[in-house]
């Protein structure tokens, strides 16, 4: 199996560039943000819970994203591999991916990390707010408590990756077919090596 993380901070482009990924190499896109709009939009009690923290620029608990992710991977038992995007956050969640996967006798094989300036990321999550109509991008405010939660809970999670050697970095500004290009030489390097082990 072959299970990605894309990592990096709101608006780096994850979610762009994911779309692109499974298309490509036919991972099953797990993305929290889009499993927690999704119970939203569709008023779960879930959803009524996420949204309080979604709207606050926080994070949702643990337990409940966890929780989800569990499901979806027992949904997709067959799957060729996994691409984690927006997940996981915390160091608990990293510690509970971690034993999910090792019960499927399998492992997390890269992390892709996306580096955009935050002046850059404002630029772009407020351009979207215009369209997207997604509550956690109209008020700047709301954005830079994600860029501050990203900083404390979420980028301190890299270093769980780097102790294993799993973790690269890559400049997420560019046009995105080249930011594609690169994700995709750093995804096929590790295949490859994978293939040789
Ligand atoms: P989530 O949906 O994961 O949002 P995020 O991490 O804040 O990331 P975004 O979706 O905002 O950005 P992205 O990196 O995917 O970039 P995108 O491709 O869209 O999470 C939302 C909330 O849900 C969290 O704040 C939290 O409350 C909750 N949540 C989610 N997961 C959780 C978890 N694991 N634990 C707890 N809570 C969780 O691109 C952004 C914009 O830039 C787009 O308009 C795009 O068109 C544009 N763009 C992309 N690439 C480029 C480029 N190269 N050049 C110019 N523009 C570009």
């Amino acid at each position: 199996m072959f299970n990605l993380i894309l990592f990096g901070p709101p608006g780096s482009g994850k979610g762009t560039q994911s779309d692109k990924i499974v298309e490509k190499y036919g991972l099953v896109h797990l993305s929290t943000g889009n499993l927690l709009r999704h119970e939203i939009a569709t008023k779960t009690p879930l959803g009524l819970e996420a949204k309080s923290f979604i709207d606050k620029g926080q994070l949702v608990p643990d337990e409940v994203v966890i929780g989800m992710i569990d499901t979806c991977l027992q949904q997709n038992a067959d799957a060729k591999g996994f691409l984690f995007d927006g997940f996981p956050r915390t160091a608990a969640q990293a510690v509970a991916l971690d034993k999910l996967l090792s019960l499927r006798k399998t492992s997390i094989s890269k992390v892709i990390a996306l580096e955009v300036t935050e002046e850059e990321l404002v630029k772009r999550l407020l351009k979207r707010g215009e369209t997207s109509g997604r509550s956690d991008d109209t008020d700047e405010a709301i954005i830079r408590k994600r860029f501050a939660v990203y900083k404390n809970e979420t980028e301190p999670v890299a270093d769980h990756y780097k102790k294993l050697d799993k973790f690269v970095s890559i400049k997420g500004e560019g046009t995105i077919d080249d930011i594609f290009q690169a994700i995709c030489q750093s995804i096929e390097a590790e295949m490859t090596a994978q293939q040789e082990a």
